[in-house]
């Protein structure tokens, strides 16, 4: 069975070492996972005021791709030990409308990478505390908090060591299981 999985990058950077991280974990993917990267750095910040007129073009189609597939694999950076500004705003935008969230039931998982040795932990378990809320089954393990993520990628954007490659593996490897055992779409 083929899963539909929505990736959502915590860094709109162009040198993103967390976007380089997603797309070796969809290289590394199980073959029947398919992985779409959401747009997020257009999305108007939510504000409840825009719910009640017209709803923007960008918060209709983030929506809806959010609905059309299966689980959502977040890989972040971690700001002042939080979640991205930009990444908490596609969360609340597709949190509603009320009692209409995208969201819910999609299996989830984490994934933080930062330069720092402590690997993006405040970061990943902020985000954690939203996705018990927005009731989404997220995989436990392996943890992945990804320090020394500036020297991690060649000029090409893959992985350099192969142990590094191989834990890669393992979560991608891991994420899909979990899809299989928890999805409930499709
Ligand atoms: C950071 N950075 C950072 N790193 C970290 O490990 N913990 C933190 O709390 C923060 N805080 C923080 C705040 C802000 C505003 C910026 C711009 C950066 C450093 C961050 O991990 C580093 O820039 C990463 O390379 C960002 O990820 P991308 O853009 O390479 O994916």
């Amino acid at each position: 069975k083929s899963y539909q999985v929505s990736v959502l990058v915590g860094s709109l950077r162009k040198d993103s070492v967390n976007r380089k991280a997603a797309k070796v974990l969809a290289r590394l993917a199980p073959s029947n996972l398919k992985f779409q990267f959401l747009e997020i750095g257009d999305l108007p910040f939510f504000n409840e005021d825009l719910e009640a007129g017209e709803t923007p073009a960008e918060w209709l189609r983030f929506r809806e791709e959010l609905s059309a597939s299966d689980a959502v694999l977040f890989v972040t950076p971690e700001y002042n030990r939080s979640v991205p500004a930009v990444l908490k705003n596609a969360i609340d935008v597709g949190s509603r409308p009320y009692g209409e969230s995208s969201w819910a039931k999609k299996p989830a998982a984490v994934v933080t990478v930062s330069p720092s040795g402590i690997g993006g932990f405040g970061a990943n378990h902020h985000l954690r505390q939203s996705l018990v809320f927005l009731d989404m089954p997220v995989l436990q393990q392996p943890e992945a908090y990804i320090g020394g993520g500036w020297d991690m990628f060649d000029e090409q954007g893959d992985i350099k060591s192969d142990d590094t490659r191989a834990f890669f593996k393992s979560i991608i490897d891991a994420f899909g299981d979990w899809i299989e055992r928890t999805a409930t779409t499709s």
